[in-house]
């Protein structure tokens, strides 16, 4: 790895490399890690927070609740937070929250400031957060009486003003545990019951917590529902590894030849694990006790390791209803797609098109860019597979997921990728580099 120009558009070069070996512990999950602090912000009794991410999209969060009122005190090891519970998020009613480049922050906060009578906030970010859709968790919120503004096109700003909200049914029409999450952290403030349906599974973190904060919510196949509470009942949450994270060091030791490393401490939630199934699907050796799909525990996160070896890969297909189980690990299931046999292909993945950028245009053009052979299509994208990398140079785009695409397709590559704009990484996992050097260093 050779950095090459200062901060803040950092230009990195990935040579091809001799094969990972060795343990690596991802860095704490980021879905789990942002819910813990609202989660903590929305109690009444302390909430001891440990192996929270430090990353920048999970700042942003600590600094949300902070402005909302909440106590955050960081021992290293351990964050707590003292909340202002559920039903009074400050002494400060309004004002303007900066969620940085976090979508899941964007997208969970308004849920809980929608129910607070007299408050009035502004939601508002990055380049990248003013590109990203909110008309999908301002619909519901309106139809429970919640005035919201947005810009044209349903994009932040984003105001919302708080008042008393009643309960509805609803029917997603995108699975999405970002607005799952919202509307039902907006049940617990709402008068009657609410529910809320999705066509498929996504991550069920926000249920899990619930469970485990002792709100009584119910689960009949795809619609989870909730009535009003007084307060959650919680009082520590540690976060697992961040499955996401730890998906590019797998795909690394999957394309790396004579690879082979153990992954431990990682989130085994069977929502967070469809890649992994995809990736064993394609031939992967990837060895662990994932949890079965469907076995999820009402309110534990199962923690263990996986063991992954490279090994030859063939094409799949996945499936609409595979997507939200995998959404953030798809541009990864393209470069698995350029090592396999086949052509590779992915449908009902329009979602990747309002991520942190338009992802099926990042990685098309990104690993076309660097010798593969990959079409664009409305909702995904194939992979022509058996190319592998040759290299090149990869624009991150800003994008944290994209950086560190480019950077495992270095080391696989033939003749080394430079990835502009790594710097993106710390997102979500700021010691990225450091982490894969440990690996290839044995
Ligand atoms: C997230 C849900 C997913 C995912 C995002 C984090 C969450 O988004 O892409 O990175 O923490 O709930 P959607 O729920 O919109 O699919």
């Amino acid at each position: 790895m050779r950095r090459s120009s200062p901060p803040g558009q950092t230009s990195v070069k990935f040579d091809p490399s001799g094969r990972l070996t060795g343990t690596v512990t991802p860095p704490a999950d980021k879905s789990i890690s942002h819910r813990a602090a609202l989660f903590g912000a929305m109690s009444d009794e302390p909430v001891s927070v440990r192996n929270y991410l430090r990353a920048e999209d999970t700042e942003s969060t600590l600094n949300a609740v902070q402005a909302l009122g909440a106590g955050v005190q960081d021992s290293g090891d351990e964050i707590l937070i003292r909340g202002v519970g559920l039903h009074t998020p400050a002494e400060v009613t309004g004002g303007r929250l900066d969620v940085g480049n976090s979508g899941t922050l964007l997208r969970l906060l308004p849920g809980w400031l929608a129910g607070q009578p007299g408050g009035e906030w502004t939601l508002d970010g990055d380049d990248s957060i003013r590109r990203r859709p909110v008309d999908r968790v301002a619909e519901p919120l309106r139809r429970m009486g919640c005035s919201i503004d947005t810009r044209e096109g349903g994009l932040p700003p984003m105001r919302v003003r708080g008042t008393s909200l009643t309960g509805i049914d609803y029917d997603m029409p995108v699975a999405s545990a970002q607005v799952k999450t919202c509307v039902l952290i907006a049940g617990l403030l709402a008068a009657g019951s609410t529910s809320v349906s999705e066509p498929s599974q996504s991550r069920d973190h926000t249920e899990r917590l619930l469970g485990r904060a002792r709100v009584p919510f119910t689960r009949d196949g795809l619609t989870v529902g909730v009535h009003p509470v007084d307060e959650l009942e919680l009082d520590e949450i540690t976060v697992p590894g961040d499955p996401s994270s730890a998906a590019f060091h797998a795909v690394a030791a999957c394309i790396v030849p004579g690879s082979r490393i153990v992954i431990d401490g990682m989130c085994l939630n069977w929502t967070r694990t469809g890649f992994f199934r995809i990736a064993q699907r394609m031939g992967a050796v990837m060895l662990g006790d994932l949890e079965e799909p469907g076995q999820g525990s009402a309110t534990e996160e199962p923690i263990g390791e996986l063991d992954v070896a490279a090994a030859p890969l063939v094409a799949t297909e996945v499936l609409p209803e595979e997507v939200p189980l995998a959404i953030d690990e798809l541009p990864l299931v393209a470069l698995l797609g350029c090592f396999a046999e086949g052509d590779t292909v992915v449908r009902g993945a329009e979602e990747l098109r309002v991520k942190e950028t338009d992802r099926i245009a990042g990685v098309v053009e990104g690993l076309n860019g660097l010798g593969a052979s990959l079409e664009a299509t409305d909702d995904g994208f194939v992979v022509h597979g058996g190319t592998g990398i040759e290299g090149g140079a990869i624009d991150s785009r800003g994008d944290h997921r994209l950086a560190m695409l480019g950077a495992v397709a270095g080391l696989a590559s033939r003749s080394g990728v430079e990835v502009l704009g790594m710097d993106a990484a710390a997102v979500s996992y700021p010691r990225f580099e450091d982490d894969l050097r440990r690996l290839l260093e044995g």
